[in-house]
């Protein structure tokens, strides 16, 4: 049994980036029989970003529909709310000790991220300490993630390793991270990587009208509807192919290059088919969305699993740092 772990932020509402980046691959690992999945929402590290309580709860509750709309099983797997396990609060702080300053000063995604906010705090900073912390506690052996996290799995390895060596070899397992390389960076409606924070997503998720105004707002050039088009260099068509078989790619690829095809018929055939290619998956979001308290037993149960599995190893480090257990 190979123990996968893997965790989505809880900071927006879960777009066609989270669902092609991270979330479909993850269902897909979770039906392979030999894996054993942990799946949760990082509610506390959206702390660094929002501060609003009404928006991380319909938030979390978004993502968290996201994942079971998508077929996720969480009988088989253990699909919990971070925060529901908040011991991993105190285990990130005796991870801290182990964390060498400098270690942090040169990671990417702080660099990155304090150049863009406007609030730049310390749980930005130390956040890469938490993500370890959600990953060790739980003796996670692999950890499918975007490129951009893997500077923060090799942290997480490293930390692990100056526990192991200053307290005791057996306390902590290093997990590996597993870097979804053929997963595409789903563009955006501007066309840049579609992402939470530039406001540029497609909710998968939204009702039709929504859904639509969105797939309309995609950034195309200004050639006529009778210029032959390049498929290639169109945002429209880059988000088509993702969702499509080959053959219709194949047709789509023609109806471009062949003119007296139009961005509006382009997009108009995007949104029909992100409503097909979605349709069972947005009738049981919408039904989850709307039974607040089915997705609260859900995350209930997956909260008394994360517990049972994280409990030993936290009074593993506990004993080992001389504190009685709890
Ligand atoms: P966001 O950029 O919207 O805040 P997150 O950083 O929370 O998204 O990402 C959650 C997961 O979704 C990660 O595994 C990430 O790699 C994946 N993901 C996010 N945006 C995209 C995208 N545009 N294309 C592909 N995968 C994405
Ligand atoms: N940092 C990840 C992201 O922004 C989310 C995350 C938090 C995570 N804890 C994790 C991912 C543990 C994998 C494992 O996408």
């Amino acid at each position: 049994m190979a123990r996968i772990l893997t965790g989505i932020q809880s900071s927006g509402k879960p777009h066609l980036g989270n669902l092609l980046g991270a979330i479909l691959p993850g269902v897909e690992l979770s039906q392979r029989p030999d894996n054993e999945c942990f799946f949760f929402i990082a509610d506390m590290h959206s702390v660094t970003s929002i501060k609003d309580a009404a928006s991380r709860k319909e938030h979390s509750r978004a993502v968290a529909a996201a994942w079971i709309a998508c077929g996720l099983d969480t009988d088989r797997h253990v699909f919990y709310r971070q925060s529901d396990v908040a011991e991993v609060g105190e285990f990130a702080w005796y991870l801290n000790c182990f964390t060498p300053f400098p270690m942090l000063a040169n990671a990417h995604s702080f660099k990155d991220k304090s150049d863009k906010l406007s609030d730049v705090n310390a749980g930005l900073f130390t956040y890469p300490v938490l993500m370890a912390a959600d990953i060790l506690m739980y003796d996670a052996e692999f950890v499918p993630v975007g490129k951009d996290q893997q500077q923060h799995l090799e942290m997480t390895r490293d930390i692990a390793g100056a526990l192991n060596a200053q307290l005791s070899e057996e306390l902590l397992v290093l997990p590996e991270a597993r870097i979804q390389s053929d997963v595409q960076t789903v563009p955006g409606t501007d066309g840049q990587k579609m992402s939470k924070s530039y406001g540029n997503i497609i909710d998968v998720f939204a009702p039709e009208k929504e859904l639509k105004k969105q797939v309309m707002k995609v950034v195309t050039d200004s050639l006529g509807l009778d210029d032959p088009k390049d498929p290639d260099s169109c945002n429209v068509f880059a988000l088509y192919s993702l969702l499509a078989d080959p053959a219709q790619a194949a047709q789509m690829r023609k109806n471009y290059q062949s003119g007296g095809f139009g961005y509006g018929h382009a997009k108009l055939a995007l949104f029909e088919l992100i409503l097909e290619r979605f349709r069972d998956e947005r009738g049981e979001f919408t039904r989850l969305m709307e039974d607040p308290s089915a997705l609260e037993e859900e995350l209930k149960k997956g909260a008394d699993k994360a517990r049972a599995a994280s409990a030993p190893v936290l009074q593993r480090v506990r004993k080992s740092l001389g504190f009685k257990p709890a």
